[in-house]
Formats: structure tokens, sequence, C-alpha cells
């Protein structure tokens, strides 16, 4: 482990809960842009449901759950000149993602944990990532304190919840039990934490959510 790692990781020490997660992402990180999904397919399926995101130019995002960056460029892409912060509690994700060269930057952060961000951001999108929020309230709660008072939560995953559910019990391990909530349980989570949800879209090879915060 480099020193860059060492002194995140200690710098974390006080907010992982020792979520076995962390060693898990960890140890995928060096082969995660070469055994898992086609990076190229996972572009060319994000740029299909562009205008479905809706990010627009000058826009502020946040993306939780960054892994290596696979898309935080694209993002970027879109938009500029607005800003991209993606974050990612796994130190060895960040590290690969900020050597890439993105217009991005680049944060070892745990959204379950106390998460102390001074800007405010236009879209919060998590993908393929909200599974494995292992406290999906308090994550949530961070998201909403994280938004502009008109800010939109994206989930999104280029699979759905049944087959992602499925997938993460074969996987086993620290993800055995990670699980995507189905609409039903969606509701329940945002009457919680005071979200309205907007769409929700269920289908094998999409995961689409959009939420925003309670009016009135
Ligand atoms: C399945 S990977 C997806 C990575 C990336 N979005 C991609 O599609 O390549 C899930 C990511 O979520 C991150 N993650 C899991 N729990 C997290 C948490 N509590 N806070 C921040 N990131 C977390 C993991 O470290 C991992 O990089």
């Amino acid at each position: 482990m480099s020193n860059t790692q060492d002194k995140n990781r200690n710098t974390m020490q006080n907010i992982l809960h020792n979520d076995p997660r962390v060693d898990f992402f960890d140890n995928q990180a060096p082969n995660w842009d070469t055994c898992g999904p086609d990076i190229n397919v996972t572009l060319s399926r994000l740029r299909q449901i562009q205008n479905k995101l809706g990010l627009l130019p000058g826009m502020n995002i946040l993306e939780v759950g960054c892994g290596t960056g696979q898309i935080s460029g694209c993002l970027a892409e879109w938009v500029k000149p607005g800003k991209v912060v993606s974050i990612d509690f796994s130190p060895a994700m960040i590290q690969i993602a900020s050597k890439k060269n993105i217009h991005a930057e680049f944060k070892v952060i745990d959204i379950c944990g106390t998460v102390d961000m001074k800007e405010r951001f236009d879209i919060v999108i998590c993908f393929h990532s909200f599974p494995h929020f292992r406290d999906k309230i308090k994550a949530l709660l961070n998201i909403r304190n994280l938004l502009k008072p008109d800010g939109m939560l994206i989930v999104l995953h280029l699979s759905g919840s049944k087959e992602l559910n499925e997938f993460h019990k074969n996987v086993g391990g620290a993800v055995a039990g990670d699980f995507l909530p189905d609409a039903e349980e969606w509701e329940k989570l945002f009457k919680k934490i005071g979200f309205s949800l907007i769409e929700i879209e269920d289908k094998p090879d999409l995961f689409f959510l959009r939420g925003r915060l309670k009016r009135g």
C-alpha cells in the first residue's frame, strides 16, 4: 500500500466503522477497469440515456461511489463549465481515478459517515453504488444535505433490481447481502428522509430513480 493510501486510510479510520467493503473494493480496484463490464459499452449505454439524466451545462454534480472514475469524465463533459466532484470510500479506487487526468475532483469520503463538505449540488448521482451503502438512511440524509433545495438524486444501474440483487448474492463475500431496494422500499426510505419519488423505472436492463426534497 502506498503512503497516500495509508494516509487516506488513517484519516478515515474513525468513520469507516470497519466496513469490510472498503477492503473488498480496495482489492478489486487494480483490476476494476479490465475485469468488469466493458467501459465502452457502459459509456455507450450512458450516452443513450443522456437526456433522461437531465445533466445540463453549468450544473454542479456529486458522484457518490465513483470507483475508478469510469463515468466521471463523461459527466464532466456534459456539465462543462459546471463541476463534477466524485467520491468513494475506497482509497485504492480514488487513487486510480485521480491518475486518469479526468476533469473531476476525486475525494475519499464515506457517504455513510460524517461528511464535511461545504459545496451544494444540483444533482447527486449514485451509479452502480447505492446497494453497497451499509446504512442507506444515513447515506440518504447526507445526500439530502449535499443537495441544493431544488436538487435531484439519481440512482442508476444498467440492470434491474432483481437481477442485481441476485448478482450480489452470487458474488458473495462482503457484498453478498447488498441490495438495491424495489419501488415499495424506496417509498418507505423516502418517507423517512423527506424526499419525493419523482420517477422510478425498474426493468431487467435498467434501474433509474429520480428523487428530490419534498416541497411545502
Ligand atoms: C460496484 S462499485 C461501482 C463503481 C463505479 N461507480 C463504477 O460503476 O465503476 C461501487 C463503489 O461504491 C463504493 N462505495 C461503497 N460504499 C460506499 C460508501 N459508504 N461511501 C462511498 N463509497 C462507497 C465502493 O468503494 C465502490 O467503488
